[in-house]
């Protein structure tokens, strides 16, 4: 038994934000960018942003994604019976966004949860979706990836501030006899803790308690991701008697276009064979895989049968991949 992704969805808030903008923006207090520094060190020329005021909330964008693939593969609401979200930036401590994406599709009574392993966390989601589909009895699920980081950025930062964007991507996955995802992996290593990339906040009496915004070692979080990301594409493609260079279609998470194309030439994948978003969206960490699949399928650089390559990195340190024979 595999399960096989039969449908993708995407949705972006109405705002995109330009490096101009931004630069704009930071120097009214008195920090210095340009689009020349942010284009040059990560490819971002824009990213989205949205706005709660008009109803844009990662519950909202998790909604829309999922809706469109659901649309896509033909089943109804009534034939899913688990729903994963990754997410960094839940609207609420609870209930999940899950369970508020279940109950907006009409979905009720299947099982809902989310996963929060940050940038990495759609690869978890997926990775959890496949092991549950696999081993029974769930048939078909809703996996979304959705993030609204621009409400946890400290536009002060410069270097963290530059680089995040609001999204949300979505696929269906459906038990079947034929693959399907070949093999997936992930992995993390907590001794890169927060003080590699974190969010150090909680809610105490009433009160947020601590750093409410993103703090990252970039340098650091550069060269573990890819290692990481390098190691776990070698690790699936071993499992599933693959090699990296047969990869049709790759989709890493869209953080950086530098870390992105080093990990393409060092997997031996054509850069043309690389599916980028970074520069139109920046990084919605959970939602930028899904968000990259979707656009990937739109573009028709994939055909039934050919691979596909996923992969996630984030803070925790978390990271994995997972490798599909598309349907
Ligand atoms: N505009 C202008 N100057 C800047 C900016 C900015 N937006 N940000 C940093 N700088 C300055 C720094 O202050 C520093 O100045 P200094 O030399 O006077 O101190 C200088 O630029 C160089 O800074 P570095 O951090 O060394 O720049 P680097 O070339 O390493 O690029 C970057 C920084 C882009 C963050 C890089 O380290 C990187 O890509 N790291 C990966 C991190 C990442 O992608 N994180 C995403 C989240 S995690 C994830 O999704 C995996």
């Amino acid at each position: 038994m595999y399960s096989r992704v039969i449908a993708t969805g995407a949705a972006l808030p109405a705002r995109a934000v330009s490096n101009d903008e931004f630069a704009r923006m930071l120097a009214a207090d008195g920090i210095e960018t340009s689009d020349e520094w942010i284009r040059t060190r990560t490819g971002i020329e824009q990213r989205y942003f949205a706005d709660e005021e008009k109803g844009e909330t990662t519950t909202s964008l998790a909604v829309a994604a999922a809706r469109q693939a659901l649309e896509r593969s033909g089943l109804a609401p009534s034939d899913i019976d688990l729903i994963i979200v990754a997410t960094t930036t839940p609207d609420m401590v609870f209930p999940s966004v899950a369970c508020h994406v279940q109950a907006a599709l009409g979905a009720s009574g299947c099982a809902a949860f989310d996963v929060q392993a940050v940038c990495a966390g759609f690869i978890y989601a997926l990775n959890a979706a496949d092991a549950m589909l696999r081993a029974g009895p769930y048939r078909a699920a809703v996996v979304i990836g959705s993030e609204t980081l621009s409400r946890v950025l400290d536009m002060k930062d410069r270097s963290t501030c530059v680089l995040f964007g609001d999204g949300a991507g979505a696929v269906v996955l459906q038990a079947s006899q034929d693959p399907g995802i070949l093999a997936a992996r992930m992995y993390a290593d907590g001794r890169y803790d927060e003080k590699v990339l974190g969010l150090t906040a909680h809610l105490k009496a009433g009160a947020v308690v601590g750093d409410p915004f993103i703090r990252m070692d970039g340098r650091q979080v550069f060269k573990l991701a890819v290692e990481g990301l390098t190691e776990s594409a070698r690790e699936v493609a071993g499992l599933a008697c693959v090699r990296t260079e047969d990869v049709a279609l790759f989709v890493p998470h869209q953080a950086n276009l530098r870390i992105m194309t080093m990990v393409a030439r060092k997997l031996g994948i054509p850069d043309e064979r690389m599916v980028k978003t970074v520069a139109e969206q920046g990084n919605t960490s959970a939602a930028s895989v899904p968000l990259a699949l979707d656009r990937a399928v739109r573009d028709g650089m994939v055909r039934p049968g050919e691979l596909v390559l996923l992969q996630g990195v984030g803070a925790g340190m978390a990271w994995g991949s997972a490798l599909i024979r598309w349907a």
